[in-house]
């Protein structure tokens, strides 16, 4: 993946560990680049260890990491470094959500070799959408998409509820969430 994606982790890390803590995780998974680069793409693996290490120093589930890092793409990455592609996107959760899968297009003019995932978005009621997740990458992304999702409900200020009702690690080729918030909202 993109540089973009480790270093978003660093600073997830650092923000509320502190640099030692980052060192550490990084020995662990036996990663000695000094900084990444943002926009130079490195193998997958060193995104899965640098999860596996931040779960094992941390004491926290992978998947906890995962979803906090989802959260954290969102509201800071995305929004402080693209938040006027962000926000063109949509202007409410489900105006971004029918947007989503055209999102990275866009992202793709920046960053050329991009192994986007798929996404495709079907209303289910007024406060009910399915989304549809498809990606070319080794297990374990769901919660990230989960963390991702709750982050984008923070962004609109309509908090969401996410069930998977259908994960690809079951044999199937796409994973599928059901989110839903409040028909106040
Ligand atoms: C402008 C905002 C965004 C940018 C710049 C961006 C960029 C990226 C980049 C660089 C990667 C790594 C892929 C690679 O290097 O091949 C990625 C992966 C990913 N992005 Fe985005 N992204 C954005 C917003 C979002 C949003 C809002 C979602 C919400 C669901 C999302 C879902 C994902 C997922 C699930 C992956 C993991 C890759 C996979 O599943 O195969 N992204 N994105």
């Amino acid at each position: 993946m993109y540089g973009l994606v480790n270093k978003a982790i660093e600073q997830m890390v650092c923000g509320a560990h502190g640099p030692e803590t980052w060192e550490q995780i990084k020995e662990k998974a036996q990663v000695d680049f000094e900084g990444f680069i943002s926009n130079q793409p490195y193998p997958d693996e060193i995104t899965y260890r640098l999860v596996a290490a931040a779960s094992e120093t941390l004491g926290a589930p992978a998947d906890e990491i995962l979803r906090a890092f989802g959260e954290h793409w969102v509201l800071h990455t995305a929004l402080e470094s693209y938040g006027p592609m962000m926000r063109a996107t949509g202007k409410t959760l489900r105006e971004f959500l029918q947007k989503l899968p055209h999102l990275h297009t866009r992202v793709e003019l920046i960053y050329p070799d991009l192994k986007p995932p798929q996404f495709s978005c079907h209303d289910v009621s007024d406060n009910e959408m399915d989304l549809h997740y498809w990606t070319t990458r080794a297990p374990g992304l769901e919660p990230f998409v989960e963390g991702l999702l709750y982050g984008l409900g923070k962004m609109f200020s309509t908090p969401v509820r996410v069930e998977l009702r259908q994960h690809r690690e079951e044999g199937h080729d796409q994973s599928v969430f059901r989110v839903s918030w409040d028909a106040a909202a």
